[in-house]
């Protein structure tokens, strides 16, 4: 269950939190942005520094209210919420990877803004990959670290998918969200996750983000108690 307030079952960790969703730049005014609230990684940045935890948060994004205590860092895309990891991982303990990051960005962005009645007008955007920025500190971990995805995916399959995830990725949790459901997830204040690790699954009841947050920080003290470092 929730830990009850004032219960600093966090002290002592470091927990970096990812937040919002990342913008891609088309040109010097436009992006392809994704409809990541930031409201997840928000609920889990308070609710672990009320836990006790020296929290900073990379917020990609998020327009909601800050809270006091919490270090928050604003990125834009996914190259810098990926340098701001770099610099971040290597000290923390516990990084709860909730940013939806886009996984394809404009090959070549304007640097002006394009006229729609340029000769050259574009009728198309080239992409190209991200890099994938859980994977690339999953390879930096030590054992001090835990590491935690969250992952939207749609109905049949989608544990097996985050459970794929889960491995390929190095991680010790992915919280798995249904975005087929249109009333939780993204932009809403409840949210129904599963919590995936190597050892079980674990579906919790529709709640706010707030409770799934406390929820999630159960599962990291239960998973760092069962593999001290
Ligand atoms: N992630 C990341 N860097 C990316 C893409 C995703 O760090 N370029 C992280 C997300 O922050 C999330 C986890 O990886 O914690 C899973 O993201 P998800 O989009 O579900 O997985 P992908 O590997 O991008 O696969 P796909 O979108 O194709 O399902
Ligand atoms: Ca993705």
């Amino acid at each position: 269950g929730a830990a009850p307030s004032g219960d600093a079952d966090l002290a002592g960790l470091r927990v970096l939190v990812t937040a919002g969703g990342t913008r891609e730049p088309i040109d010097s005014v436009r992006f392809i942005g994704n409809r990541s609230s930031g409201r997840m990684g928000f609920a889990l940045a308070e609710q672990a520094a009320r836990r006790g935890a020296e929290v900073t948060v990379l917020a990609a994004n998020v327009a909601l209210p800050r809270a006091g205590g919490v270090t928050y860092r604003d990125v834009e895309t996914a190259a810098e919420l990926a340098d701001a990891c770099a610099q971040e991982f290597p000290r923390c303990d516990v990084l709860l990877m909730a940013a939806a990051v886009a996984d394809f960005r404009p090959a070549a962005p304007a640097d002006t803004k394009l006229k729609k009645d340029a000769a050259d007008a574009p009728t198309a955007i080239a992409l190209e990959r991200t890099p994938d920025v859980l994977s690339a500190l999953a390879e930096q971990r030590t054992p001090r670290h835990t590491l935690v995805g969250f992952a939207a995916e749609h109905g049949d399959g989608a544990l097996a998918y985050a459970r794929g995830k889960l491995e390929r990725k190095r991680l010790d949790a992915i919280v798995v969200n249904d975005i087929s459901r249109a009333d939780i997830g993204f932009d809403a204040t409840d949210n129904e996750v599963t919590i995936v690790t190597a050892r079980r699954e674990q579906p919790l009841a529709r709640a706010p983000k707030e409770q799934i947050a406390s929820a999630i920080l159960d599962e990291v003290v239960r998973m760092r108690a069962a593999a001290p470092s």
